[in-house]
């Protein structure tokens, strides 16, 4: 009886050994599950990871404990190990080999820990990773090789790291990467070239990096990159036009929360095959017609949080396959009908916070097939504020459609309707319009007279550093907006020594010559009295000096004195005609007497003054 007794003992302790070979009891503060083999010690205060698990574990979640280091051989005992969940620790250290034995491990979660290194042969023994996750580290060097058993891994999270170093090949051998996201960087430029081992690379994400410029081969020749995720890079002001050459697989590219002002349109046209484009909270103030050329892949495009104020002519005309437009939280006024493609197909377009002034531009948007579209209310007129342009009732739209209205903007030169400028001197002349929509201005100069080097036009000023001859004429000043155009102009008289001697140049063409070719062909008349009366004062001329010499003969002591009396007028510098109640002295043309006197005398004594005399100034 004993005998059976003992052996049955034997037997049960053995079962039991052997069950507990297989499967130890939980280490305390954890839970065990024999159905999926996993072992969860969260949010405790190890200090160690417990030296026996169950040896068949297959997920090890250690997450939030007070863990500092993992030394070498640590899981060697647990070959099946898959997932190893660390994040949340206070792991300094993690000793070369440390991870020996773990050939079936999947999943390595690492973040929020205290790594700053990441020597050569850390991940030794764990080619089967596919995902490792160690965002807020304290990792501030990337050196050569660290990741280079990794030959299998997919996802690799390095996000919160403030890295100030990466080497050359610090991402050498990662060569199944899809999945790359990296931010917080210390470095003031990215250093090239880095990413460019990564063959396999789908995604992309660089997040809050230092740089002004995203240069050529930062990014480049990724050619297997779909999506390239910019964001937070408050000092980028500058795309390099070759920055995104040879990402010819690039389908989503999001620069977001930047400095850039303008759309890089060298840089992103090359993107033949680019479907979405996200450039929200830039400061981009412009779409121009040429933003966006030749994007014809393009379905979906976010320009949200902009500061937009202008949508240039044709700016979306050529993206013929979009389908998502958002341009809310802008501050666009209008959207005339020219900005899309003649056929609009998008399903989702979103355009609200912006504010709408609802006049006959936007009159199309009321009989368009906006389905899918988000609502537009008016902003300005104040008569239809708040009213949506999409969505209304019968009573609205009456409304609407009456105050949707375009008004002729205003002109007017404010040098007025005539100028009078001395030849040589500057001419501007400024054209100010006013209108809504705001209208475009520009100066048409004389016929014949073309806009060169020497007129510059800018905003509503024409300038001309010096006047000749031939810039005299009319100047017409052409203001456009929706609601109409109108034209005022001004007389521009050049003041000048010769108007005939000057010839300037070929540019004084027809409305020069004109008159010249008229005065000579027309009035022969004219010319045979202009030379008899040419004749007649030389020969009066020349009696005068007949007279003179006889004088002179008769005279005694040799010497006479000969007073011609000439009056000229001039007006005082800075007088002009038109401005009254000014004082007396001012007021005044004053003639001045001049006396000539015969240079043969002019040794000897000489007698005279030069006398002024003041004259009132006759009224006009
Ligand atoms: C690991 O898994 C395999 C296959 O599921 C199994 O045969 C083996 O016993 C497991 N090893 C341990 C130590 O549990
Ligand atoms: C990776 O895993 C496979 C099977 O899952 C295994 O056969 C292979 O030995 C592992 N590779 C390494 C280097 O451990
Ligand atoms: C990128 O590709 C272009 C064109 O294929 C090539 O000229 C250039 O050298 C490449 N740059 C790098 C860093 O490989
Ligand atoms: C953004 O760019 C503007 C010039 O375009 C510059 O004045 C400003 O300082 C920049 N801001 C930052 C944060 O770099
Ligand atoms: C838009 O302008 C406002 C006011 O000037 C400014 O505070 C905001 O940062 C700007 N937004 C962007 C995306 O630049
Ligand atoms: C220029 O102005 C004059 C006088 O104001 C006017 O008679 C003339 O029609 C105007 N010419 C044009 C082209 O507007």
């Amino acid at each position: 009886m004993a005998s059976l007794l003992q052996i049955l003992t034997l037997a049960v302790v053995s079962v039991l050994v052997i069950k507990c070979e297989e499967f130890l009891p939980c280490p305390k503060k954890c839970v065990c599950e024999a159905s999926d083999s996993s072992v969860t010690c969260i949010l405790k205060t190890l200090r160690n990871i417990p030296a026996h698990l169950p040896f068949s574990v297959q997920t090890l979640n250690l997450e939030r404990n007070r863990i500092s280091k993992i030394v070498r051989n640590t899981f060697v005992r647990y070959p099946n190990l898959s997932h190893l969940n660390l994040n949340h620790n206070k792991i300094k250290t993690v000793e070369e080999g440390a991870f020996n034995g773990l050939s079936q491990l999947k999943s390595l979660y690492l973040c929020g820990n205290r790594l700053s290194l990441i020597p050569k042969g850390t991940f030794a023994g764990v080619s089967n990773v596919t995902r490792l996750d160690m965002n807020r580290n304290e990792l501030v060097l990337l050196t050569d090789m660290g990741f280079a058993e990794l030959s299998k891994l997919e996802y690799l999270d390095l996000l919160e790291n403030g890295i100030l170093f990466v080497t050359e090949y610090a991402f050498k051998g990662l060569d199944s990467l899809k999945h790359l996201l990296v931010s917080k960087w210390k470095m003031s430029d990215l250093p090239t070239d880095r990413f460019i081992h990564l063959r396999s690379l789908q995604t992309l994400e660089i997040s809050h990096m230092k740089s002004e410029v995203l240069k050529q081969n930062v990014v480049s020749n990724l050619t297997r990159l779909q999506n390239l995720h910019i964001g937070h890079w408050k000092k980028l002001t500058n795309i390099s036009p070759k920055a995104f050459r040879g990402l010819d697989s690039l389908v989503s590219l999001i620069i977001h929360h930047t400095n850039i002002s303008v759309i890089p349109s060298p840089a992103i046209q090359q993107l033949r095959n680019l479907k979405e484009l996200s450039l929200n909270n830039n400061p981009i103030e412009q779409v121009t017609s040429a933003s966006l050329r030749g994007m014809t892949s393009l379905r979906e495009l976010f320009l949200d949080h902009c500061n937009l104020t202008y949508i240039g002519t044709g700016a979306f005309k050529q993206l013929k396959s979009l389908q998502k437009l958002d341009l809310s939280y802008n501050l666009l006024k209008a959207l005339p009908r020219d900005t899309f493609p003649d056929k609009v197909t998008f399903h989702q377009v979103t355009l609200t916070e912006n504010p709408w002034n609802c006049d006959c531009q936007m009159t199309w948007l009321i009989s368009a097939n906006t389905q899918g579209w988000r609502s537009v209310y008016c902003s300005t007129p104040e008569t239809i504020q708040g009213i949506d342009v999409l969505r209304h009732g019968k009573l609205a739209r009456k409304k609407l459609l009456q105050n949707m209205k375009c008004n002729l903007p205003t002109a007017a030169i404010s040098q007025g309707p005539t100028v009078k400028v001395e030849q040589g001197s500057e001419l501007r002349l400024q054209c100010l319009a006013q209108g809504e929509p705001k209208p475009t201005i520009s100066w048409i100069p004389p016929a014949g007279r073309t806009v060169d080097t020497e007129v510059t036009l800018k905003g509503g000023v024409l300038q001309i550093s010096a006047v000749n001859t031939a810039d005299k004429g009319r100047y017409t000043c052409v203001v456009t907006n929706a609601g109409g155009t109108v034209v005022v102009n001004t007389s521009v008289i050049v003041i000048g020594s010769s108007q005939q001697s000057s010839g300037p140049g070929p540019s004084n063409m027809p409305n020069q010559q004109d008159p010249q070719l008229q005065s000579e062909g027309v009035n022969y008349t004219t010319l045979l009295v202009a030379n008899l009366m040419g004749v007649m004062t030389f020969l009066g001329v020349v009696l005068l000096c007949c007279g003179v010499i006889f004088l002179l003969s008769r005279s005694k002591n040799g010497m006479s004195l000969i007073m011609l009396d000439t009056e000229m007028e001039y007006v005082p510098r800075g007088d002009s005609d038109d401005s009254g109640g000014r004082g007396k002295g001012s007021d005044e043309k004053r003639k001045i007497k001049t006396k000539i006197v015969p240079i043969a005398t002019a040794g000897d004594k000489i007698k005279g003054s030069k006398g002024g005399k003041k004259k009132k100034k006759k009224e006009r």
